[in-house]
């Protein structure tokens, strides 16, 4: 049963379809299993923003973490909370990962997935670090993983391939047991940042014969660049402690394909700022 909302009988295709879409990232599963058995050895409790179906936060809890998934479509904690019958160390919660209220505190707040380029405008994201922050612990770690944006592909979004519909993954839907061709058309807008998604999914029958087409709502996400992160960071009172461009720990370089950003809330009486931080509700 999912906290602040109704289940819900009717799921969506995206929230249906989405574990077996999305893969993990390489290394992804040891870095979050590292970071998060250090807070559990400690007793704490681990917060996952925007959780979607739980592909990261369910398998933490079965490693052991008594952890809180957050996120703010009904559909995607419905898919979560069927995947986790049974798991008592989990609670799901639908909210806003800007604007939250939990009574707990945690040892550490993770972001997975690309989940943070949702936020649009720096207040927006602002709002979100500020709400984490007031979560953690004093100490207490974030891990956000974003993307490294690659400018070839933005350059060429902006130039002739923005809009054109392009192959990009497919997929087996176990609930008919076809194939499915997920097409997407991206455009880049420079002034806002925003990478701006249309996806259609073909179901294909045996033949390879599209049986089905949906259109999913253009999906909007910000494109966060290295130092913009760092400000913001900085700006709501989180410590950078490291930024690593994969999850085995490679330096962030011009190649790297992700950005990995690890950053505390200050030990409270460290020296380091740890009071509210003003124009973040922090
Ligand atoms: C790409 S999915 C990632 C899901 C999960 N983190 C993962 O790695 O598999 C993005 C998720 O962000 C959630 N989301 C978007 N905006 C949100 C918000 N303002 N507050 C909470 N969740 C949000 C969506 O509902 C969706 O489940």
């Amino acid at each position: 049963m999912v906290e602040g909302s109704d289940e819900r009988e009717k799921i969506g295709f995206y929230a249906e379809t989405y574990d077996a879409a999305v893969p993990d990232w390489p290394g992804e599963m040891d870095f979050y299993q590292k970071t998060v058995d250090q807070v559990t050895s400690r007793g704490e409790a681990v917060l996952e923003l925007a959780c979607g179906t739980g592909r990261v936060a369910i398998r933490l809890a079965q490693a052991g973490a008594k952890l809180v998934g957050l996120d703010i479509s009904s559909d995607m904690l419905a898919v979560a909370g069927q995947k986790s019958a049974g798991i008592d160390s989990i609670r799901w919660v639908k909210a806003d990962m800007r604007a939250f209220e939990l009574e707990e505190r945690f040892g550490a707040i993770l972001i997975p997935g690309h989940a943070f380029h949702n936020l649009l405008t720096p207040d927006d994201q602002a709002a979100c670090l500020a709400c984490a922050r007031r979560h953690l612990m004093p100490g207490g770690v974030l891990v956000v993983h974003l993307d490294h944006q690659d400018m070839g592909w933005l350059g060429d979004l902006v130039r002739d391939k923005g809009g054109v519909f392009v192959e990009e993954e497919t997929f087996e839907r176990a609930k008919t047991g076809r194939k499915v061709r997920a097409l997407r058309a991206w455009s880049y807008e420079r002034s806002t940042q925003t990478a701006i998604c249309r996806t259609r999914w073909e179901e294909l029958d045996a033949k390879g014969d599209v049986v089905e087409s949906r259109d999913e709502d253009p999906l909007r996400l910000h494109c966060l660049f290295r130092f913009e992160v760092e400000h913001l960071l900085a700006r709501v009172g989180f410590e950078v402690e490291a930024t690593y461009g994969d999850f085995f720990g490679h330096p962030l370089e011009d190649a790297s394909p992700q950005m990995i950003w690890v950053a505390r809330r200050p030990q409270a009486g460290s020296g380091k700022r740890d009071g509210a931080v003003l124009g973040t509700g922090g």
